[in-house]
């Protein structure tokens, strides 16, 4: 099938289908680029809460750039990931200070931006820019995987190369920000992962997947993720109606999140005693007046590469104990940027 042909079929498909989302209403990078980085995190429907969240509460690249982290982290709040949102407001102090808040115009030039990777400076030049480059994320492997029969594991390092000469080569000289748009919303709508629609498809004649019946079997993707086990086992300290919270510093999941004292075991724990005999434990603490009040249930939470095991010990204590973090109401624990499986234990905390 020949390029333009493939092409017209495509945005043909999706004049008639396509959702009207705010972000391609705009060739604004700025948005674009927002819209993107959230999307890279969770689907179209919740994804458009906090693309107008935070559109709202910055609605300039030099916005984002002044906020404080803090905020920003609070904002992206349930997405996961957070790295993803301290990049994005590293990024937006670059923009501000070497470029004079203007995003640079061009693929090779954005993609010189720290933090930003093809596939989003592909999206801003695309969907900016007009300019022709492929973009190619999940959805389109999906698509060009199961249309031209590629069997490349798309977690394999040759799949990127692969695959982006593909869309490149599909890729019409007209309007080609369209095209890109459209290919994101046939993966998302129509050759979608489980029980894609082969019977209403533009393309189930050219479809190598339907043809051989392997929509199950494409994309490929090999790689199985190691899933660790972690145990967390949570002071919660209290003193006249206050939480002790700390902001997690380390090089590890949450970094600038809010939670409290930490005690990570390799199994469970059997009880309190054992929560109490353990290295960790502050001993400091055991002088002043300590009275254990609760133990929560297992809350269990989980992440790409990680399963989350985690107990909540809540012990209220009297007179003075120097530690890292201060003590929050909570009114005040509530404002901090937490992971969920923090926000989860506070809500159901009466
Ligand atoms: N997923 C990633 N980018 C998208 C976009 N521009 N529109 C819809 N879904 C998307």
């Amino acid at each position: 099938m020949e390029k333009n042909q493939f092409s017209n079929r495509l945005t043909g498909w999706y004049d008639t289908h396509k959702r009207d989302l705010p972000w391609r209403h705009t060739t604004n990078p700025y948005p674009i680029w927002l819209s993107e980085v959230i999307l890279q995190q969770t689907r179209v429907d919740q994804g458009l809460e906090y693309y107008k969240k935070f559109l709202n509460a910055y609605p300039t690249v030099s916005d984002l750039a002044q906020a404080d982290e803090q905020e920003v982290l609070r904002l992206w709040q349930g997405l996961g990931y957070y790295s993803r949102a301290r990049n994005l407001h590293k990024t937006a102090q670059i923009i501000e200070k070497n470029y004079n808040s203007i995003f640079p115009d061009s693929y090779s030039e954005l993609l010189k931006l720290k933090g930003v990777g093809s596939y989003t400076a592909g999206a801003i030049a695309s969907f900016a820019y007009n300019e022709r480059v492929p973009i190619v994320d999940g959805n389109v492997f999906r698509v060009l995987s199961r249309i031209f029969g590629v069997f490349t594991d798309i977690a394999s390092s040759p799949a990127q190369k692969e695959f982006r000469e593909i869309a490149q080569e599909i890729l019409p000289d007209k309007d080609p920000a369209t095209h890109n748009q459209a290919i994101m919303e046939f993966g998302a709508l129509q050759c979608t992962p489980k029980n894609p629609d082969c019977e209403t498809c533009p393309f189930q004649e050219q479809c190598y997947a339907f043809a051989h019946g392997k929509q199950g079997e494409l994309p490929v993707k090999k790689k199985k993720v190691k899933v660790r086990d972690r145990y967390f086992n949570y002071l919660v300290l209290e003193q006249n109606g206050k939480l002790l919270m700390q902001k997690r510093e380390k090089k590890d999941i949450w970094e600038g999140l809010y939670d409290f004292p930490l005690i990570e075991t390799k199994t469970p724990l059997e009880g309190l005693e054992s929560l109490m005999a353990h290295d960790d434990f502050p001993k400091e603490l055991i002088k002043n007046h300590l009275a254990f009040k609760d133990v929560s249930k297992t809350y269990k939470h989980i992440l790409s590469h990680q399963r989350i095991w985690a107990t909540f010990w809540t012990i209220s204590f009297e007179g003075n104990w120097e530690s890292a973090g201060d003590f929050l109401s909570k009114k005040e624990s509530e404002q901090v940027p937490k992971p969920i499986l923090i926000d989860n234990f506070l809500g159901e905390l009466n």
